[in-house]
């Protein structure tokens, strides 16, 4: 019932991808790179009727998009496409399942606490749209100490951060920092993968004046590198900030395999 999905399945899928969430769906446009990636399953009953994508790293593995066609709901097809996944981790000996659910997404929390996930982290997605600012005193570089922080957003992955990624970071002057008064403000860029002209941003807020200090370099970054928006995503709550909007609040929940 459960194999890895094919070109065809495409159609069938996206049939019932369309108005998942009030504001729509996201399948679409990440169906064929998911697709080129591998790990995209499908579970089928004469036709494909969900799917679920797991993105495997050496310690963690990340799920994602998992999706059950209305009419089949609350028969165990989710738990089902998770568990295939978390014994392809245990397989692959890696120890700990990610996933990122919307605080308000009460039946998702419900089937992931079902399946004993936890919540390990909260996080809030900003949007913050590009404008020319004066003010914009940063600076590049890692100042990142060796773990830190665990994880940062890649094309709305949270994926570890550990030495390699941030020598990857810095070379590619992606990391910026805001330091005042021994406090300190860090951002991480990257591009979307999947969205055109769009920035995300792992955003490791400090006091106010490092933050804001960031917020008007990103705007700034934002309209010279021509993107049409910015997603920042943090744990802490932002300052008022103009053109800055609060979207949606995020559990990362976590399962510890074996
Ligand atoms: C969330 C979703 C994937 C669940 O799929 P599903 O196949 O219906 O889930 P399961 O049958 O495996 O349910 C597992 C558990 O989740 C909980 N659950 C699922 N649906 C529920 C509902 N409508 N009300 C309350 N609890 C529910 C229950 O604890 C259930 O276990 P139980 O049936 O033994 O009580 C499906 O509802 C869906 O596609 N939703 C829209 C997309 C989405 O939110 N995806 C997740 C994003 S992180």
């Amino acid at each position: 019932m459960i194999r890895e999905a094919k070109p065809s399945d495409k159609l069938h899928i996206l049939k019932f991808c369309k108005n998942t969430f009030s504001w729509g769906d996201y399948i679409k446009d990440v169906w064929d790179y998911w697709l080129s990636e591998g790990n995209l399953f499908v579970i089928e009953k004469n036709i494909p009727i969900g799917i679920c994508h797991a993105v495997f790293s050496v310690n963690q593995v990340w799920v994602e998009g998992i999706r059950i066609n209305p009419d089949y709901r609350r028969q165990g097809l989710a738990s089902k496409l998770i568990k295939k996944v978390e014994s392809l981790a245990i397989q692959k000996q890696i120890p700990i399942s990610f996933m990122l659910i919307d605080v308000q997404n009460m039946i998702s929390l419900l089937m992931a606490q079902n399946l004993d996930y936890k919540i390990h982290q909260t996080w809030h997605f900003y949007s913050l749209l590009p404008q020319k600012n004066t003010h914009n005193k940063i600076s590049f570089g890692n100042i990142i100490q060796e773990n830190e922080f665990s994880h940062y957003v890649k094309s709305w992955r949270w994926l570890p951060l550990d030495k390699e990624i941030l020598f990857s970071l810095d070379s590619k002057n992606f990391i910026v920092y805001s330091s005042k008064k021994g406090q300190r403000a860090i951002a991480i860029l990257e591009d979307s993968e999947h969205f055109e002209k769009t920035l995300i941003v792992t955003l490791f807020a400090g006091s106010k004046s490092n933050t804001m200090n960031i917020l008007f370099f990103l705007q700034n970054y934002g309209l010279e590198k021509n993107y049409g928006r910015i997603q920042i995503l943090t744990k802490e709550s932002l300052p008022k900030f103009r053109k800055l909007e609060h979207k949606i609040l995020f559990h990362l929940m976590q399962k510890l395999l074996s």
